[in-house]
């Protein structure tokens, strides 16, 4: 089996985005949404719908071999991890932590200090893993009718991923002493 390797997002991978997110809804999120819900869901996507790396957002897409198998997209600007799907024949196999990862890095470079993501309820466990922590429960508005329920979580950035100069002028806690 070829390896796993990341690249930035091109206009040409809009069609296979689009197939990995609606897969990833109906084969991965059918447990914690109904039927309605899911259907709704992806009904509204379009493959013209898929934004592509400028600016302050990155989009990545996880390849095995030429294949797209994953895709995440993040916005340094706003610290807001918007997307992260896997196709559901590559699931449990570490593409979805390889793709976090790397958009993390990508924040923590960028000089984000919190990331936040609304994570769906089926997701949430796969984040609490990876160090995000619940904010508040949130809803993420489809229709007038349906509103998807999911958690709003954050991670602060780590300490050990500022860069060594930013790290000596950040003040630390004091040294706490027995006398
Ligand atoms: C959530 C999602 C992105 C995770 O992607 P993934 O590639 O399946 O995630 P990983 O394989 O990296 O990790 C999943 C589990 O597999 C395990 N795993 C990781 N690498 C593994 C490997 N090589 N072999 C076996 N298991 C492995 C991990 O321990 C992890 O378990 P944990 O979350 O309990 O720690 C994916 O399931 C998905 O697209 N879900 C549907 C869409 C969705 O909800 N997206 C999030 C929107 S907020």
């Amino acid at each position: 089996m070829s390896r796993i390797h990341l690249r930035l997002a091109r206009e040409e991978d809009r069609r296979a985005l689009w197939r990995i997110h609606t897969r990833a809804v109906v084969l991965r999120c059918c447990d914690a949404y109904s039927p309605r819900e899911v259907s709704t869901w992806v009904g509204q996507l379009k493959p013209e719908g898929y934004l592509l790396p400028e600016g302050h957002r990155t989009v990545l897409v996880a390849e095995r071999g030429e294949q797209p198998v994953g895709f995440g997209q993040l916005d340094v600007v706003s610290g807001e991890l918007e997307a992260l799907y896997v196709t559901p024949e590559e699931s449990g196999r570490g593409v979805g932590t390889l793709l976090l990862g790397s958009l993390e890095r990508t924040a923590w470079l960028a000089g984000v200090a919190e990331l936040r993501l609304d994570a769906s309820l089926n997701a949430e466990g796969f984040y609490q893993h990876r160090g995000y922590t619940p904010l508040c429960a949130a809803r993420r508005i489809l229709t007038a009718e349906v509103r998807l329920a999911c958690v709003r979580m954050h991670k602060p950035r780590p300490r050990a991923a500022l860069p060594q100069e930013t790290r000596a002028m950040t003040p630390r806690a004091p040294e706490t002493s027995l006398s």
